[in-house]
């Protein structure tokens, strides 16, 4: 499942964000990719260990904490710290799949399940600069707000095209989810969808009230059954 999340920054964070990450130091992306990826990766990303990555990657993961959108859809277990990538001057990463498995400073293993880009410059800063993302139903391409952000399956196949024009900012970073397999957790993020639209709907209906605990039930019972800790 490929979910567009709106908002996940207010239009000040962004602007204080951008601050922050224009004035940090940029180095090539290649420093940061496997053997394959290097070939096809053309970027600037900042050192992970920046004052500013630190910063406003704590920004972006306090506001996920928050996101009912998000928290249902991904069901986090692990984050990896957030990074930063820029691109501009024809700069773009060619087609590739995120690593499987990523070794935190401490030494934790994680999984990686589902990959995280968030915008950090609006579209009509950059030409170019689409994240395609390579689903069962064909190839789907990804240009947001700043401030909005998308999750997909770290599985897929995706690159980024070309920037021809201005400069494309953007977070990216990965977490491991209590539910591995990305069709059941689409099952759980649709029922969970249908329960909160139930809940909402007839309040005083009692009938409706009983099936909506009952659904609700349901749902936790298989996230008892699925969820890996
Ligand atoms: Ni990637």
């Amino acid at each position: 499942m490929i979910l567009c999340i709106p908002s996940v920054l207010a239009p000040l964070e962004v602007s204080e964000c951008r601050k922050l990450l224009e004035a940090a130091a940029w180095q090539d992306g290649k420093n940061t990719a496997g053997y394959q990826a290097a070939k096809v990766k053309d970027n600037f990303q900042i050192p992970g260990n920046h004052p500013a990555a630190i910063q406003v990657g704590e920004t972006i993961l306090k506001a996920l904490q928050t996101n009912p959108l998000f928290m249902s859809a991904a069901l986090p277990l692990h984050f990896l710290p957030p990074m930063f990538n820029r691109y501009s001057g024809g700069q773009q990463f060619g087609t590739h799949v995120d690593g499987s498995i990523r070794t935190l400073p401490n030494g934790q293993r994680i999984r990686t399940d589902l990959s995280c880009t968030l915008f950090f410059a609006e579209p009509d800063e950059y030409d170019g600069g689409e994240l395609i993302i390579e689903d069962t139903y064909g190839a789907k391409s990804v240009k947001l707000a700043a401030g909005d952000m998308v999750l997909y399956p770290s599985t897929s196949l995706h690159h980024v095209t070309p920037v021809t024009r201005g400069a494309r900012l953007c977070s990216f970073f990965w977490l491991q989810s209590m539910i591995r397999s990305d069709e059941k957790r689409s099952l759980l993020f649709d029922m969970d969808v249908a329960i909160q639209r139930l809940a909402g709907g007839l309040p005083d209906d009692t009938l409706v009230s009983e099936s909506t605990v009952q659904l609700t039930g349901v749902y936790h019972n298989l996230l008892r059954q699925w969820a890996e800790m």
